[in-house]
């Protein structure tokens, strides 16, 4: 078939038509969206962990009012208060939309997570959520609906992020944090017992613990050094690099040993990219292992013990937190509790006499210490965003800077005063 060129041009003139009238269509129907303010969107259930831009309906009005099963499954909606760009954990796990309720399989899917608050009005979020590290340049809405629940989300210490503006009184309905007296906890790891029943933390009441098996005697007998520090932050508020190298001076004056320290602080390297094999190499050659973290708060406790207690290494601890709530009796040393001399003899006595340091191991059969799963982090947000009697009950935080800052926080707060 011969076509000729004016053939051709109608044709794509026509396309080009075509195109234009959709995408004006496309226009009309947006702005028609915009103006109308539906309130209604319904999720699909994809059924499915697919990674596609998950699909939604917009249902006017009209249609809405007759269809009772929308009013039991509608969208809850949740506005970060924070730039897509910014994102700092926990709310880099929150992509757009519904998705990772979807890829968590957890039981509700119908929260729809947006940056953007033009989605809505102001005051028809079910939950505008705050992160630590944002706060001091957050834009809060403007119009505020007292259904609303304001949450507050942080999993970094107020050390380094205290909250000082008075506004922030009797402004919070919620909290997601570490803390163990949060609403709902954001938080690092879980402790199991021997039936995978999650008991803590805290745990308030250890049970008694028998003696450790013979494999992990075995498991123990290659262990040479002393003590193993992974880093990364060299100077820290807390300032542990002091503590840590006190401790260093102190065993090399006494006892002839150093301290291992790998990463950017000290002289040895293990890449984050070999982390099997670096935790192999805490498990095989190492005594003990410095948990210190950065800065002291209540119930700051970071994931950092994992790395000691799932290695069979002592975690030597420096925090904030009151550890016996964390911990097992005789499964670590405070060092701020027993100061570095003490922690040091301690430390020459376990390695010198190896049934002395089994006891440290005491807990192993009966416990053991796992990341928190994202999908129970995850989850919670969309359960309680649909739990109704949660919902209606009024919750807030009258004296909310005496509950997350630290004691003498006033002082900490008068010295940053202007940032806030
Ligand atoms: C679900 O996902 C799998 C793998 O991603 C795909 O093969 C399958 O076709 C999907 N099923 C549906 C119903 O979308
Ligand atoms: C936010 O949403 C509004 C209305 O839906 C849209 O016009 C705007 O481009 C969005 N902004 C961003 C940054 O996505
Ligand atoms: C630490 O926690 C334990 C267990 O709950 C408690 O008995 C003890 O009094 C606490 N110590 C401090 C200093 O608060
Ligand atoms: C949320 O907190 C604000 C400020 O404290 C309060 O006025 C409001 O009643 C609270 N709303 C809910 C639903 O808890």
């Amino acid at each position: 078939m011969i076509v000729s060129k004016r053939k051709v041009k109608k044709i794509i003139l026509l396309m080009l038509t075509a195109v234009c009238v959709y995408e004006l269509l496309q226009i009309v129907y947006l702005l028609d969206y915009r103006d109308t303010k539906i309130d209604k969107l319904e999720i699909k259930d994809t059924g499915n962990t697919t990674k596609e831009p998950a699909l939604y309906e917009f249902i006017s009005e009209e249609e809405s009012a007759y269809d009772t099963e929308s009013t039991e499954e509608s969208i809850k909606f949740i506005l970060l208060t924070t730039s897509e760009a910014d994102l700092q954990f926990p709310f880099t796990l929150f992509n757009k939309d519904n998705t990772i309720f979807v890829d968590n399989e957890c039981d509700y899917t119908n929260c729809y997570i947006t940056y953007n608050k033009s989605h809505l009005n102001e005051d028809d979020f079910d939950m505008v959520a705050f992160n630590s590290p944002d706060l001091q340049e957050v834009v809060v809405p403007e119009i505020r609906s007292p259904h609303q629940k304001y949450a507050f989300f942080s999993i970094e210490s107020p050390q380094y992020h205290p909250v000082c503006n008075d506004m922030y009184d009797d402004f919070f309905n919620w909290t997601f944090t570490y803390k163990l007296n949060s609403d709902f906890r954001s938080w690092f790891f879980d402790i199991y017992d021997s039936n995978e029943i999650r008991i803590g933390p805290p745990v308030d009441v250890w049970s008694n613990f028998e003696k450790i098996d013979d494999d992990l005697k075995t498991r123990l007998e290659s262990k040479q050094k002393i003590a193993a520090w992974f880093v990364s932050k060299c100077e820290t508020m807390s300032a542990r690099e002091v503590v840590a190298r006190e401790l260093d001076e102190e065993l090399l004056k006494r006892y002839g040993w150093s301290i291992d320290v790998y990463g950017d602080c000290g002289k040895y390297a293990c890449p984050r990219r070999y982390a099997q094999l670096c935790n192999v190499k805490i498990e095989d050659e190492y005594f003990f292992y410095l948990a210190f973290e950065n800065s002291f708060a209540e119930d700051y406790v970071t994931e950092k013990i994992l790395l000691a207690l799932n290695n069979y290494a002592v975690p030597i601890v420096y925090g904030g937190a009151n550890y016996s709530r964390f911990l097992p009796p005789d499964s670590y040393l405070n060092i701020r509790e027993l100061g570095v001399a003490e922690v040091a003899r301690l430390m020459h006595k376990a390695y010198k006499h190896r049934e002395y340091y089994h006891n440290y191991f005491k807990w192993t059969n009966y416990l053991s210490y796992r990341h928190v799963s994202r999908k129970s982090q995850v989850c919670q947000i969309c359960a309680v965003l649909n739990d109704k009697e949660e919902m209606q009950r009024t919750t807030t935080y009258p004296e909310f800077r005496n509950w997350w800052n630290r004691d003498g926080w006033e002082n900490e707060c008068s010295l940053i005063e202007g940032l806030f």
